[in-house]
């Protein structure tokens, strides 16, 4: 008997703190009209507490929209490009915190990619027969590497968190075609210089996201076009068989100039990025999940998810959904609430690059 991958549980996890156009107007010299225009997005949340806390509400949620527990779990992937730690992966903390103890578990990064690389690598472990069961975070605190003196990127991204659980079904389902991509002679163009190991012990080092915003752009616009209409041949559609993409939530430019170029209806793309800008590995399962609540996805609906970012990488898979699209059961809890505005949030960003001017 054939074994396939259904996508059975999803959720997210938003923080309530709200970063908007107007508030970044008070810091940098901007505008909601410019903000607005050149990238789609109103508003970004900034997070008060730890990303493996984002994670760990997102995975709770779709474990019970999947109607399994935490004992079911064989592996957790937790794709991210911000993790709490280098060591341990921040993996471990999700896992402990959900009580997952079977299940192994590790970090995973390609930036904004991350979360199609997991998803194409979960469902190949299931189809294997090397798990039944997954349960893939996306999850980001990029508030925690942002220049809040920069305009050119501080306007872009948020943080967030997203999840979906797999789980082997003898439907078929899950990805018809996938292309992963990278070219790691342009990774320079987005990155965080002096992050990590490259230069040990270098009190100085300023550690935050820089981008050649316009070069990314280009590439994205391509490489996201490209890789669907790889994914769609493979998967043996017409672009005309597509029922919703689901693009990486980087610029609504970009997302516009993809589906023009693949010659897609707009009404056929998933688009939330005006609430939460770029949340990286986060952006697909949240607006998956959000596509989900509002009865975007029908019933074995084909789905394209399409991601790009730092590496630089690029990502798709056709994807076939199952057959249910309502979630078996859905978790109150949340978040804690948070009693800082979003200044006070801030404020270590603030310090930390108000002290590195005066160096
Ligand atoms: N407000 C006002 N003006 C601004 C701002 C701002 N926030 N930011 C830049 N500008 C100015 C620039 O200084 C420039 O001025 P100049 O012409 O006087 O030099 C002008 O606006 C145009 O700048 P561009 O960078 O050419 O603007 P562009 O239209 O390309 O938009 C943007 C910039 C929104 C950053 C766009 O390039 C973009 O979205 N790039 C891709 C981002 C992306 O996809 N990242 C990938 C994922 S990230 C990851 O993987 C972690």
């Amino acid at each position: 008997m054939s074994r396939y991958a259904e996508i059975t549980g999803w959720g997210k996890a938003l923080p309530p703190t709200v970063l908007s156009n107007a508030d970044l107007e008070l810091i940098v010299e901007t505008s909601d009209d410019w903000i607005t225009s050149r990238s789609g997005i109103k508003e970004r949340r900034i997070s008060h507490v730890a990303a493996s806390e984002m994670a760990e509400l997102a995975g709770r949620r779709a474990m019970a929209a999947a109607g399994i527990d935490a004992g079911g779990v064989d592996l957790i992937l937790n794709a991210t490009c911000t993790p709490e730690s280098i060591i341990p992966a921040s993996a471990s903390y999700v896992q402990a915190m959900l009580g997952a103890t079977k299940a192994g578990a590790m970090d995973l990064n390609a930036n904004c990619s991350g979360f199609v690389y997991g998803y194409v690598m979960a469902d190949s472990l299931i189809r294997a027969g090397a798990a039944d069961t997954v349960l893939l975070i996306g999850v980001e605190r990029l508030s925690w590497v942002m220049d809040y003196t920069d305009r050119s990127t501080c306007i872009l991204f948020g943080d967030g968190a997203g999840a979906v659980v797999l789980q082997a079904t003898s439907g078929e389902a899950g990805v018809l075609g996938s292309v992963l991509g990278v070219d790691g002679t342009m990774a320079d163009i987005l990155c965080v210089p002096n992050d990590g190991t490259i230069e040990p012990g270098s009190a100085s080092a300023v550690t935050r996201i820089v981008m050649e915003g316009s070069d990314v752009f280009r590439r994205a616009v391509t490489a996201m076009a490209d890789a669907s209409e790889t994914v769609v041949r493979q998967a043996g559609w017409e672009v005309d068989d597509i029922d919703l993409l689901v693009p990486h939530q980087a610029n609504q430019r970009i997302i516009d100039a993809t589906a023009r170029r693949l010659k897609l209806d707009p009404a056929r793309v998933m688009l939330n990025i005006h609430a939460y800008g770029n949340t990286s590995a986060a952006t697909i399962p949240i607006a998956l999940t959000e596509a989900l609540e509002a009865g975007r996805v029908p019933p074995r609906g084909n789905l394209v998810f399409a991601a790009f970012g730092g590496g630089l990488t690029w990502a798709a898979a056709a994807v076939r959904f199952g057959e249910r699209v309502m979630p078996r059961a859905e978790i109150e809890d949340d978040l804690p609430a948070s009693d800082r505005s979003v200044w006070e949030l801030l404020q270590p960003n603030f310090d930390y690059f108000g002290r590195l001017e005066r160096l």
